[in-house]
């Protein structure tokens, strides 16, 4: 398996003279979330791809910017529009955009999050309510508004970007770690209510990816980015020893959200270099 300069991912079993070429050509993609980090690389592999997408994010001009270069290289491919996952309007706009630009949607990726920190004590019912909305929730309304459209174009593909603490809850990431088990039972639920119609849905179990959200945590007087970095993998006993790249899980959205995994639903296949512990 190579990735080509394009972007485009090749894979090959020479013994047996086998050849899948993964893509998205002539398919229309929902991918929240792409202002930065990895909704971002997820939009950029899907345009590489030879999909159309349709990405949102709430600071509508940062996104705006995105969009402007991604039109340079791919054209009308792309469209980004100014919307909060949390609200089910928003989703309602998101979906809208994606119909009567690009025909309807084939492909959703429910990427935008943000995470509350806390424990017991000191979690407020207000960030509960927020993991809640903006994980769950949206999921759950951008599939209801996607399914009748997937459903009128033959079938589609719905990866939900999970975490590996929906199955391993983790002290540190208290309230997404319920919520994120209710987003695995979701996606499971879909993925059977929808088989036989030609929906796959699986999620993707993220362990720690580098993105910009990253970059708000390190303190530069504790040292160096890249000492941040190893030294958060090895807290974290990652036993690859290292934090994951955007295109590392863009390149597995990628494989999921094509026909390459026409056998695979119902599943979460986790992007965390080893550091989930169960079995
Ligand atoms: N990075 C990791 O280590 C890690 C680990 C486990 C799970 N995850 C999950 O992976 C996903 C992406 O994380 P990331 O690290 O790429 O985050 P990030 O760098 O903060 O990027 C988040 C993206 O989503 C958008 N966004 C955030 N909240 C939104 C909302 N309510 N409505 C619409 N857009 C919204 C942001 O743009 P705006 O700010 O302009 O809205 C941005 O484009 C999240 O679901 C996160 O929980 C990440």
């Amino acid at each position: 398996m190579w990735e080509e300069p394009s972007g485009r991912i090749i894979v090959t079993t020479q013994h047996e003279g086998r050849h899948v070429d993964i893509n998205l050509k002539g398919k229309v993609a929902v991918v929240t979330g792409g202002r930065q980090g990895i909704g971002h690389g997820i939009t950029q592999a899907f345009l590489e791809a030879g999909a159309s997408v349709v990405t949102c994010a709430r600071d509508g001009a940062g996104l705006e910017a995105e969009v402007a270069t991604w039109r340079a290289t791919h054209g009308d491919r792309v469209a980004g529009i100014t919307a909060d996952v949390g609200k089910a309007e928003d989703i309602e706009r998101l979906m809208a955009e994606a119909r009567t630009r690009f025909g309807g949607v084939d492909v959703l990726v429910n990427n935008a999050a943000t995470s509350e920190s806390g424990t017991l004590a000191s979690l407020t019912d207000a960030q509960w309510h927020k993991e809640f909305d903006v994980k769950l929730l949206a999921m759950i309304r951008t599939a209801r508004a996607a399914v009748p459209l997937m459903l009128a174009r033959g079938g589609g593909s719905i990866v939900n970007i999970n975490a590996i603490f929906a199955r391993q809850p983790d002290m540190t990431f208290y309230a997404s770690s319920v919520v994120r088990a209710g987003c695995l039972s979701f996606t499971k639920l879909l993925a059977k209510e929808y088989a036989a119609q030609g929906i796959r849905a699986n999620a993707i179990g993220l362990g720690l990816v580098e993105t910009p959200a990253w970059q708000a945590w390190h303190d530069p007087a504790q040292g160096s980015y890249a000492d941040f970095l190893t030294s958060t993998a090895a807290y974290y006993r990652v036993p690859m020893g290292r934090i994951g790249q955007v295109r590392e899980v863009a390149n597995v959205a990628l494989f999921l959200a094509s026909d390459a995994a026409s056998y695979v639903t119902g599943t979460q296949l986790d992007v965390d270099g080893g550091m989930a512990a169960y079995l």
